[in-house]
């Protein structure tokens, strides 16, 4: 049974999202039918085909009561929009269905698992409390109904010490050892957030394992969108913290935290080896990952974040889109990332400089194009003639937007003030570049509105939006001091 909630969502999105033009899309990241998308849930492999659904407010470009948007893809790089999955229609999240994830039943069957919310209680500051629990739906992998018996975990099967609302963002997985297995996460009365761990052998029925890892205080209070996994002979977590203290490491505000150790068989605790941010750009938020049968781990994330949400595209019907995914890996201790390697069946036109020197501002023959790959290695002629290097893109008149390099601190600065905006953000975001070579490798993807790059084959990542009029889509270079660069770049299409 399809209720009227989810029906008039249906509706509503076939009707207005049809009249979005592809061009007014990205070329190859999801975005929203219609209206808004923060969080991608339930990113799994069923039936053959890619599914991503997504925090979805379909009638307005702002947060509401949040539905599952739902689209599919054979590449992750075309999406077929399939109806909108789940609306706020039973009691227990009658205001809204938050985050969770997917998994495949052995009857074949899809299972969603997913927060309910209510709102209950007194007001606290400027927020009603919403009460959280977690629901289950079943489908075929369009349309999905949900239990009767739900939500199938509420507040009591939480531990000592939680607030008594915040208990959300499922991840399930299945493992060799047959079971379904669970993360999700609660806070503290003194708001710390904790990573709770379940286990259940049929996904409706659960226990309670362990609290297999606990913020300190150090990073950030609550904790949003948990995930586990082994990669590499490690265990990685990832979660986003908000109300992150801002470092040099980490984003202040909403974050991400990756945390690499092990797992304790018999306490089943988290022993932490090591810790990162995921992305060093502005907009970056909400992981979730999936194992492809191929072996590879891969990852996307909203690519937007609660703080940057004024930065936004005034003249599209939509807003938030999804990271291009990526592959993981461990190196040294280290999270690594690269663009999925389906990105180069969208490669056309390559064009290759080698050993060009830059030392003012200079247009390269063949390139431009705000679809577009471009590989590009930066080192100074002699060492330590570099002061700057910059990549302008999106450029045209006086708006443009900058990737600047500077040898001598060793950073890589992101600037989207001269992109188009009309509000008074914070526009430039600064990394220290970890690895030490003064030769800088970036592989840099736009894609209509954003720009990823992954610095030193992945070593780090900066991933950004900016809505700049199509029309912008000049490249140049300048450098002060003599640059010397290697570059190949491709345009991205789908012909
Ligand atoms: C993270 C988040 C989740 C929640 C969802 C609500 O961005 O706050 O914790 O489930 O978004 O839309």
């Amino acid at each position: 049974m399809i209720s009227q909630a989810l029906q008039k969502a249906r509706t509503y999105e076939e009707t207005e999202g049809n009249k979005i033009t592809p061009e007014q899309r990205p070329l190859f990241h999801l975005s929203p039918r219609v209206g808004w998308m923060n969080d991608p849930n339930g990113f799994s492999r069923y039936q053959g085909k890619y599914h991503l659904f997504y925090q979805y407010y379909p009638y307005d470009k702002k947060w509401g009561p949040m539905h599952w948007g739902h689209a599919v893809s054979s590449d992750l790089l075309s999406w077929e929009y399939l109806p909108a999955a789940l609306a706020p229609d039973i009691p227990a999240d009658s205001d809204g269905c938050f985050s969770g994830s997917a998994v495949e039943l052995d009857d074949g069957r899809q299972l969603l698992i997913y927060t309910g919310v209510v709102t209950v209680g007194e007001w606290q500051g400027n927020e009603k409390p919403l009460y959280q629990s977690q629901c289950v739906a079943v489908g075929d992998g369009i349309n999905y109904e949900k239990i009767e018996g739900n939500p199938v975990l509420n507040q009591n099967d939480t531990p000592d010490g939680s607030n008594g609302y915040d208990f959300r963002d499922p991840k399930i997985w299945r493992d060799k050892d047959g079971l379904y297995h669970l993360v999700t996460v609660d806070c503290t009365r003194d708001r710390r957030g904790r990573i709770l761990y379940y286990t259940s052998k049929d996904g409706f029925e659960w226990d309670f394992v362990s609290i297999l890892a606990e913020n300190d205080g150090s990073c950030g209070r609550m904790w949003e969108c948990p995930d586990v996994f082994e990669l590499d002979g490690k265990t990685v977590i990832l979660v986003s913290p908000m109300e992150m203290f801002g470092t040099d490491e980490f984003l202040s505000g909403n974050s991400t935290l990756c945390m690499i150790g092990r797992i304790e068989s018999e306490t089943h605790q988290f022993h932490l080896e090591s810790n990162q941010t995921i992305d060093c750009g502005f907009d970056f938020y909400a992981t979730q990952t999936l194992l492809h049968e191929d072996g590879r781990r891969i990852m996307t994330a909203w690519m937007q974040n609660w703080d940057t949400i004024v930065f936004t595209g005034e003249d599209l019907p939509w807003i938030g889109q999804t990271v291009l995914p990526r592959e993981l890996s461990l190196r040294d201790g280290r999270l690594y990332q690269k663009p999925i390697r389906e990105l180069a069946d969208l490669r056309n036109g390559q064009v290759v400089y080698r050993h060009t020197v830059i030392n003012k501002r200079t247009n390269l023959i063949g390139i431009q194009g705000r679809t577009v790959e471009m590989i590009l290695e930066i080192e100074p002629e002699t060492p330590g003639n570099l002061d700057m290097f910059e990549v302008r893109f999106a450029e045209k008149g006086g708006v443009y937007t900058s990737l600047i390099y500077r040898p001598s601190e060793h950073t890589l600065e992101f600037d989207r003030s001269h992109s188009g905006t009309r509000r008074n953000a914070a526009h430039i975001r600064k990394t220290r570049i970890l690895d030490p070579a003064e030769k800088l490798k970036l592989h840099i993807i736009l894609d209509r509105y954003s720009c990823e790059v992954f610095i030193n084959d992945g070593m780090q990542v900066m991933s950004n939006v900016f809505y700049t009029y199509l029309e912008a889509d000049g490249i140049s270079f300048n450098a002060h001091g003599n640059a010397v660069i290697n570059l190949e770049k491709y345009g991205l299409s789908k012909d």
